[in-house]
């Protein structure tokens, strides 16, 4: 067996919609993968997550091996019996984490060594260690490969030399990962902006041969020009027989600009953070709820929904909870929003299947413009 089957059902241009089989489940793709950082998609429960279509989440080792530790989340039966989900999950390795959130690192061939930003304690994360926690402690159902990154804007050699360390990484992280039947390993691609890097990470990650292919290193910085000329050409670096995952993105107009181009899989903590926040992403852009010109607006959020919180609530009440700071406010809007973004991603399969992605793609440009802050 090894990799999961990947069919791709229909392309339209460079954009194409299939199915990732996993032995827990399907995940329909394009796909968005909320992000369930520590154990928890948050403010939601897993049948809320569900509710909105999500076909699999995310998780993250760098989280959860500082608490509860990945290996109290094996003694209580792995992390979807923890979690209550049952569905896939894919976890992050820890190597972007520890570069954005860990109070000092220091990254070496052999492993990145880091301070935990919740006690200062100190960590070390080696390939061997990260695929450990993840495939062994956590039970996730597809694993990335421990990377290293750099922000944007970064000088070339630099750049250069974090993908060729990712690349030496991933040959490790695959040994360490060995032959597994029902768990698939994802490489990740770096190489910054530049073009001949981003062909020397693929060109590497095709020889170490993955179960997928992602791009990381975006979103860091570089602003979207910059993101969407990187995937004028990285997507198709890729094997099209396998799925392509762009790691942290992002906005619905990025992942439509994405999709365009031939990715298969987005993570993002923007429909659930910006929930926390009072926004809400509608067809017509993002709108803050906290405006004035909510307080008597008797609308729903989206009468068409399958979930309550778009289709049931006024946007008045809706108002008034983000005002008040109520809890519940953040719930509705983290609700909603991944209910969007998960409608978002079964417009877009449809239209890819229909032929019709170059309209979609130029009609939801326009509409999400109207709400531009
Ligand atoms: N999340 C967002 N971008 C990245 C990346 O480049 N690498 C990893 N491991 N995770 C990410």
């Amino acid at each position: 067996m090894g990799a999961f089957p990947f069919t791709v059902a229909a392309s339209d241009g460079r954009a194409r919609t299939g199915v990732l089989s996993t032995p827990r489940g399907e995940i329909r793709t394009p796909a968005f993968m909320p992000v369930g950082t520590a154990g928890t998609v948050k403010a939601l429960t897993v049948e809320q997550v569900a509710a909105t279509g999500a076909d699999i989440i995310l998780g993250n080792t760098y989280h959860l091996m500082l608490r509860p530790t990945a290996e109290r989340v094996r003694r209580m039966g792995g992390l979807h019996r923890f979690m209550r989900w049952e569905k896939p999950i894919l976890t992050d390795s820890g190597g972007f984490q520890v570069m954005s959130l860990s109070k000092i690192s220091k990254v070496t061939e052999e492993a990145v060594t880091f301070q935990s930003h919740l006690d200062g304690s100190r960590h070390v994360l080696s390939p061997e260690r990260s695929m450990e926690i993840q495939a062994d402690l956590l039970g996730s159902d597809i694993v990335m490969q421990l990377d290293e990154l750099v922000a944007l804007p970064a000088d070339e050699t630099r750049a250069a030399d974090a993908m060729r360390r990712s690349a030496r990484w991933g040959d490790r992280s695959k040994a360490a990962f060995g032959a597994r039947e029902a768990q698939a390993l994802f490489g990740i691609q770096q190489g910054g902006t530049w073009e001949h890097l981003r062909r020397e990470s693929a060109e590497r990650m095709i020889e170490t041969g993955f179960d997928g292919y992602a791009i990381g290193g975006l979103a860091v910085g570089e602003g979207h020009e910059a993101m969407v000329e990187v995937l004028d050409f990285a997507p198709a670096m890729l094997p099209a027989d396998r799925p392509r995952y762009l790691m942290g993105v992002g906005k619905p107009i990025d992942i439509v600009e994405a999709v365009y181009r031939g990715v298969d899989m987005f993570d993002c903590v923007l429909p659930t953070r910006s929930g926390r926040h009072g926004q809400a992403w509608t067809w017509d852009g993002p709108i803050n709820l906290k405006n004035a010109r909510f307080a008597e607006d008797d609308t729903p959020l989206d009468a068409a929904s399958p979930v309550s919180a778009s289709r049931d609530y006024s946007k008045a009440y809706l108002h008034h909870l983000v005002k008040a700071n109520e809890i519940l406010g953040q719930v509705l809007l983290s609700w909603h929003n991944l209910a969007f973004f998960q409608a978002l991603m079964a417009e877009m399969r449809a239209a890819i299947a229909e032929g019709r992605m170059e309209a979609f793609r130029a009609g939801f440009a326009s509409r999400q413009l109207r709400n531009a802050p």
